[in-house]
């Protein structure tokens, strides 16, 4: 009887740490639609606190195959693009020399693409470069050759010097690629790395825990999302990871939807927790 208590009462202080770890969490927001206009600072990237937050990390990307390979020819391109190792890109996509052709959409649905992401004025941002070509805008690289990896809002703040609307031909221009570190209570959790991914017309929440095979409530919580919350294709979601992600996880290829079950993943572990000891210690 007395164990039984014992037992109960640990459950309830794991119950109440995990709220208050809930309450002080400084887990980036999901931009939803405000990355697509200029109607405030949200859609500038990710935001972090110098003192608060780490000033910066390992971080993930990804790169849609099927699109990138009209454009590119091998990893050692896409590396050149988005300012990253060539070597480490190939080596995690599992590919040996980072020249030779891109792994098939049908094999490889999403290239992984390791970059360091680092805090400056206030926002999150792994810097690539682009030389600007004929007839581009900030809108055109960030919905075309960036993959909506970053937004021109963004594009423009990181180029207070160039008049969006008048780019000349092989100006050089910042692109500040949307990324984040796990913040403090994230890296108590267990989570090591953030992953950008940027949302496919059809995916969920639910459907991309699955995909990624992440907690769904930690999904949730590094984007700042309820149950209810709806996603929208293009915009970018951040997927909270224990390890590195392996070529295998992000093989898998985006699922159809899926029925909702399994809502509420970590109460129903506490509640669980609770009911079963007590159960197995009253005789
Ligand atoms: C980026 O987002 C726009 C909509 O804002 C969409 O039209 C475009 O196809 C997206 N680009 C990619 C590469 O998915
Ligand atoms: C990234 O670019 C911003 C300007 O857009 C700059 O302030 C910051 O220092 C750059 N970060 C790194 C790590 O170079
Ligand atoms: C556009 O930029 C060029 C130089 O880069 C300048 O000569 C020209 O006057 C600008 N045009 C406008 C409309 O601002
Ligand atoms: C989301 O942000 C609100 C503040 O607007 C905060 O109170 C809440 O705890 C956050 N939720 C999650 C799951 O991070
Ligand atoms: C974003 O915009 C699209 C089209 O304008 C709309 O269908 C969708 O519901 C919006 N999503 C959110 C989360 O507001």
């Amino acid at each position: 009887m007395g164990r039984g208590r014992f037992v109960v009462q640990f459950s309830l202080s794991y119950l109440v740490l995990r709220l208050f770890s809930l309450c002080h969490s400084r887990q980036q927001y999901y931009d939803g639609n405000d990355t697509l206009d200029d109607d405030g600072n949200r859609a500038l990237g990710y935001s972090c606190i110098i003192g608060v937050d780490p000033l910066s990390c390992d971080s993930f990307l990804t790169f849609r195959t099927d699109i990138a390979i009209q454009s590119f020819q091998s990893i050692f391109e896409i590396a050149s693009l988005l300012n990253v190792d060539a070597a480490d890109t190939a080596a995690i996509n599992g590919v040996h020399d980072s020249r030779l052709s891109l792994p098939l959409p049908e094999d490889q649905p999403l290239l992984l693409v390791p970059a360091t992401c680092s805090c400056s004025g206030g926002r999150y941002s792994h810097n690539a470069s682009y030389w600007v070509k004929a007839g581009d805008t900030y809108y055109l690289a960030s919905i075309g050759v960036f993959q909506n990896l970053t937004t021109w809002p963004a594009m423009d703040d990181a180029n207070p010097l160039d008049v969006p609307t008048n780019l000349s031909i092989g100006r050089k221009i910042n692109v500040p690629l949307r990324c984040a570190c796990p913040a403090v209570d994230q890296l108590a959790d267990g989570v090591k790395y953030l992953l950008t991914y940027v949302v496919g017309v059809g995916d969920t929440v639910q459907s991309l825990a699955r995909r990624f095979q992440v907690d769904y409530q930690q999904m949730l919580e590094a984007n700042n999302l309820t149950v209810a919350s709806r996603i929208s294709a293009f915009t970018t979601l951040l997927v909270p990871l224990e390890a590195k992600p392996t070529k295998e996880q992000f093989s898998l290829p985006a699922s159809p939807f899926l029925p909702l079950d399994s809502v509420r993943i970590a109460d129903t572990d506490i509640i669980v927790k609770v009911s079963v000891r007590v159960i197995i210690k009253i005789p």
